[in-house]
């Protein structure tokens, strides 16, 4: 009889742990998910002479300058304008890319994934972006001179969490909503938008820069049946492919780098879940 309440205790008090870990936003969950597989500094950090300028990170800079856009990511630090948003007003503008005046946010920041990001790690994004040293840094003003959307799509109100763990289903949540792998690797359908319904993960988008031009890899087990684990792993985490061949940009290799051992086994496990793709 002692020993039974004894155990009914124990296991109400770490179910109840448990519980509390996984709803609780943190400033280390944000520093998590901003510096690793979200890559939030790889279009919002500055550049300087030899890559990356850390001493501005999150400052802003020029992203993209094409016939159809010049798309500025912001400073997203203290130091620029978020500092005068509400909590609230910076989650809206982060996961449905509208700003507080109600104007929309404009590509190529991946809205079309991060309405799924949940309640909880959007809370922690915006904790740790708080907690950050504010950056002087003024990037200037994106200019579209396409149309942009009316919306990214229909408000969100709540989103659960996804429970982590080495599943398909948190693999597709990182490779989704909170690290937009997808995006880069759909291609876009004459709408503009990744043809996620028929060509998830079939890649053939183009990225342009001082690299030249390369090309988003098909990353479906049609490619990557022929790499191991540890293969696919490397090619990830450090830009390399087997045989030490080095892989083009804009894809973040130190961002993911600092992913965890069981995340990085998440997101490997759901790539080859994925449906096999031609190539593009
Ligand atoms: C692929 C590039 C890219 C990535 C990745 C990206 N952003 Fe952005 N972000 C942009 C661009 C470009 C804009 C500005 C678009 C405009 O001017 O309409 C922007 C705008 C914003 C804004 C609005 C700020 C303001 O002052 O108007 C916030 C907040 C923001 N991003 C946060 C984030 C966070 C947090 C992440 C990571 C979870 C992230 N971004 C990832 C490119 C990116
Ligand atoms: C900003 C766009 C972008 C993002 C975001 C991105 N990638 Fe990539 N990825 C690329 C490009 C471009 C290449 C091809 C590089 C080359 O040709 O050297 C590539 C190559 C790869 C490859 C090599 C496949 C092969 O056989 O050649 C893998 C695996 C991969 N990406 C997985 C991912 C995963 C997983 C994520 C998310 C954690 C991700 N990528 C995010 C653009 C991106």
């Amino acid at each position: 009889m002692t020993l039974r309440v004894f155990a009914t205790i124990v296991c109400a008090g770490f179910l109840a742990g448990s519980a509390a870990m996984a709803a609780e936003p943190s400033v280390e969950r944000g520093d998590y998910i901003v510096n690793s597989i979200g890559a939030c500094g790889s279009c919002h950090t500055p550049f300087g002479p030899n890559g990356p300028d850390m001493s501005k990170a999150l400052g802003g800079r020029v992203v993209e300058d094409s016939e159809a856009f010049t798309a500025i990511a912001p400073n997203i630090t203290p130091g620029g304008e978020i500092a005068g948003w509400s909590d609230e007003e910076l989650g809206r503008a982060i996961r449905e890319g509208v700003r507080p005046d109600g104007s929309i946010i404009g590509p190529p920041m991946p809205f079309e994934v991060y309405h799924g990001i949940s309640d909880t790690d959007l809370a922690s994004i915006v904790m740790y972006l708080r907690s950050i040293p504010a950056v002087e840094n003024d990037p200037g003003k994106s200019e579209y001179r396409i149309p942009l959307p009316p919306a990214w799509g229909p408000p969100v109100t709540s989103v659960a969490d996804v429970p982590a763990g080495v599943t398909v289903e948190y693999g597709a949540y990182l490779a989704g909503p909170l690290g937009h792998c997808t995006v880069c690797h759909t291609p876009f359908g004459p709408n503009g938008a990744p043809q996620f319904e028929t060509l998830l993960g079939a890649g053939g988008n183009e990225f342009h820069g001082p690299w030249g031009t390369s090309v988003s890899a098909n990353i479906t087990p049609t490619e990557l049946a022929q790499f191991s684990d540890a293969e696919v792993e490397t090619m990830i985490r450090k830009g390399m492919r087997p045989g030490d061949v080095a892989m083009f940009p804009p894809m973040s290799y130190p961002h993911y780098d600092r992913m965890s051992a069981d995340d990085m086994a998440a997101l490997i496990l759901y790539l080859r879940s994925l449906e096999p793709k031609p190539f593009q």
